[in-house]
């Protein structure tokens, strides 16, 4: 029986991005260089995949969140809601550029399998968010990769992401732009 964890904080923590933690290709925690030493802070499924393909280790990123407390244990854990670059590391450019890009198929079988409403949540969110003016969004054929239908190619600068959710592909133009 797993113990309920306190909220005992909001937590705003800005430091150096060190690597991840934990399995291989699963991105669930990262950790994170602060004055005080090093922290490791769980991140949210939704964030996982993008930060996993774009976090460079030497990043100075801010993470927002709470710190949680196991009362039986005394323990305080982290936990991500959003996290943010703040900064550029010497080798790693981050100064905005142009458009992203979002290709959304839009063929039969990304259509029969949410397609459309994939679609719609993206620009609903772009829009809510106040991206839309910094993307593209271009409708495309099948991209031979039906069987993970709907599918979305997503490409800021030189980096190209796949299968992931409008919500993270927002927070990923968000660290992108600011
Ligand atoms: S129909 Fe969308 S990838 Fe094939």
């Amino acid at each position: 029986m797993g113990e309920k964890l306190l909220t005992i904080s909001e937590l705003n923590l800005e430091g150096k991005f060190v690597g991840f933690v934990g399995d291989t290709g699963k991105f669930k925690y990262l950790r994170l260089a602060i004055p005080a030493g090093d922290v490791q802070v769980k991140l949210p499924k939704e964030l996982r995949a993008s930060l996993g393909s774009s976090l460079v280790p030497g990043e100075q990123i801010r993470v927002d969140g709470v710190s949680k407390l196991d009362p039986h244990t005394g323990k305080i854990t982290f936990k991500a809601n959003r996290v943010k670059l703040t900064g550029s590391c010497p080798n790693h450019n981050l100064t905005p550029q142009t458009k992203a890009k979002i290709m959304v198929c839009q063929k039969l079988g990304c259509m029969k399998r949410g397609g459309k409403g994939l679609l719609s949540e993206l620009e609903k969110t772009l829009c809510d968010r106040g991206l839309l003016d910094k993307v593209t969004i271009e409708h495309t054929g099948c991209q031979k990769r039906c069987s993970s239908a709907p599918n979305c190619v997503v490409r800021i600068g030189k980096k190209q992401y796949k299968k992931i959710h409008p919500e993270a592909i927002a927070s990923l133009l968000e660290n992108h732009f600011t």
